[in-house]
């Protein structure tokens, strides 16, 4: 069984009124148990509109027609709707701004708390959350969120969804505002969270380094289509169609192709800086192995003469 099913979904936002605006079309997804799925697009492509509706946030408009089935719940249905909301973790952009407890602890505790877990459960799930995201629990559990670092308010709005054990864990734009440390620190985060809470991800971001990265599949949203459904391999090798979705190349690609039209002999498949490297490593040691040939071939020339 897959852990997310999505069957024609279609959603209009102001449905018949002078400002209608069509933000999915037909959108037809499956994403598998323990898959890392990138979601990528311009800004107003339809992802954070697509990834509301997997937790019921966003009601389906055609419930005939549609269907989003997370770990064989249906999103239509009113019952497993409120399981739903537990099973999937939703992590949308800047989730500190939804800090509002005066204790880091009740901050965690708010989501097992409306789960009506009881107590004993609640504190041990509060504790192994913060322990999780790397914040010590003696040492964070009584201060105020609003005194943290904004590394630290991340992480315990992260802690208040790993809290309800997820088992799709969706991310919106997770490291957005974030300085390059707290970023790979988040990014991090988001890996040992798939190991050891949530075994799906659905990760959207604009950075399509991170995606080449980490994601096992990328998909992308162009004006509410999906426009590529691949590994980051086939979606970022396949150029005309990331500049129709008006997407960016990851860094390693465009040092690649550079690299190519100046002779350097090396794959046009690079994605990541990991291979950028071990293919520029290769390409070195093959010239200097030529290279060292050739001044055999000319010592030994130079010997015959
Ligand atoms: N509440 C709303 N009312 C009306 N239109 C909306 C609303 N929310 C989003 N839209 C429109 O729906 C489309 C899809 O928006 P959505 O927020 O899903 O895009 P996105 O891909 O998440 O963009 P971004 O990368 O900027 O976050 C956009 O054209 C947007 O303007
Ligand atoms: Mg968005």
């Amino acid at each position: 069984m897959p852990a997310v099913e999505i069957k024609n979904l279609n959603f209009i936002y102001s449905k018949k009124t002078p400002f209608e605006k069509r933000a999915l079309q037909d959108i037809n997804l499956t994403v598998e148990e323990g898959e890392f799925l990138g979601l990528v697009g311009a800004t107003g492509s339809g992802k954070s509109t697509l990834i509301q509706h997997l937790n019921g946030l966003i009601k389906l408009q055609d419930k005939k027609r549609s269907s989003v089935v997370v770990n064989g719940m249906s999103a239509t249905d009113k019952k497993s709707l409120k399981k739903l909301r537990f099973e999937v973790g939703m992590v949308f952009q800047y989730p500190e701004y939804q800090l509002f407890e005066d204790t880091v602890a009740k901050d965690v505790a708010f989501g097992p708390k409306n789960m009506k877990l009881d107590k004993d459960e609640i504190d041990a799930r509060v504790r192994r959350a913060l322990e999780v995201v790397g914040l010590e629990y003696d040492k964070f559990a009584e201060r105020s969120p609003f005194d943290l670092s904004g590394g630290e308010k991340r992480r315990v709005a992260i802690a208040g969804v790993i809290a309800m054990q997820p088992k799709v864990l969706v991310l919106d734009e997770p490291v957005a505002g974030l300085d390059p440390v707290g970023r790979e620190d988040i990014l991090s985060l988001v890996k040992k969270l798939q190991k050891e809470v949530s075994p799906t991800i659905i990760m959207v971001s604009h950075n399509m380094d991170d995606m080449a990265r980490l994601a096992d599949r990328i998909v992308a949203l162009k004006d509410g289509c999906i426009v590529a459904n691949g590994t980051p391999k086939e979606v970022f090798c396949d150029r005309k169609l990331i500049e129709d979705a008006g997407l960016d190349l990851p860094a390693a690609t465009r040092i690649a192709d550079k690299l190519i039209a100046r002779g350097v002999e090396i794959p046009s498949d690079i994605v990541t800086m990991d291979a950028l490297s071990a293919e520029l490593g290769k390409a070195l040691r093959s010239r200097i192995t030529v290279a060292a040939k050739a001044n055999d071939g000319v010592s030994e020339e130079d010997e015959n003469v």
